[in-house]
């Protein structure tokens, strides 16, 4: 089955995923689903998380809401997956991609909603890509999974990038400025040597 990346992604994206993190993946196949399921998990409380800070931004609420509970039913999918591949699951520890993400957010608002929405896009798409380039890699079934993934992380990096322009009154190259800043910080943290292997993490170290 051949799976394409959404152009929109190839074009957001600062870097393509380095051949040999795919390499890695499809190796370490195990690894890479426990990792997913804790991301997955993560994506939905990052989405409640707007739900709590912005409570009178009605247009994000309903959204993030309705991604809270796609982001669950996708964790409830890799968790079966996991099952039945005799897998357990646990909680892991933040990966370098996260933390250095996270970390990126600035304080004052409005930049902190911009921030924290840019980067959404950006992890959003970054995964849309993985699932694509990894997918084809795997055994049938978890691919075809991965497949089906795609699309939905596609429609969450274009929701997360809508809101960024229209939620945070900030003015359009100010927005670019940024996001290019972010962008660039995210192709480092995916392409530059990487001791942990994780779903966004670098080139195998
Ligand atoms: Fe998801
Ligand atoms: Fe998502």
């Amino acid at each position: 089955m051949a799976v394409v990346v959404p152009p929109a992604v190839v074009a957001f994206l600062g870097a393509p995923t380095p051949d040999a993190w795919v390499d890695e993946a499809a190796g370490r196949v195990a690894e890479m689903l426990l990792d997913h399921a804790n991301c997955e998990l993560k994506a939905a409380s990052t989405a409640l998380g707007f739900l709590y800070r912005y409570p009178d931004r009605s247009n994000l609420a309903q959204r993030m809401s309705r991604l809270a509970r796609e982001e669950l039913r996708h964790f409830e999918q890799v968790r079966a997956i996991m099952s039945e591949m005799g897998i357990s699951f646990k909680r892991l520890t933040a990966s370098r991609y996260a933390g250095a993400l996270r970390d990126a957010v600035r304080d004052d608002e409005p930049k902190k909603l911009l921030d924290l929405l840019l980067i959404g896009a950006l992890i959003e798409a970054r995964s849309c890509e993985r699932f694509a380039q990894v997918s084809p890699k795997l055994p049938p079934k978890l691919g075809k999974f991965y497949g089906g993934l795609l699309e939905s992380e596609a429609r969450h990096f274009e929701h997360y990038l809508a809101f960024a322009k229209t939620e945070c009154d900030i003015n359009v190259g100010e927005l670019d400025g940024r996001l290019e800043e972010l962008k660039g910080l995210e192709a480092k943290l995916v392409t530059e040597p990487d001791p942990q292997f994780r779903f966004h993490s670098g080139v195998p170290a």
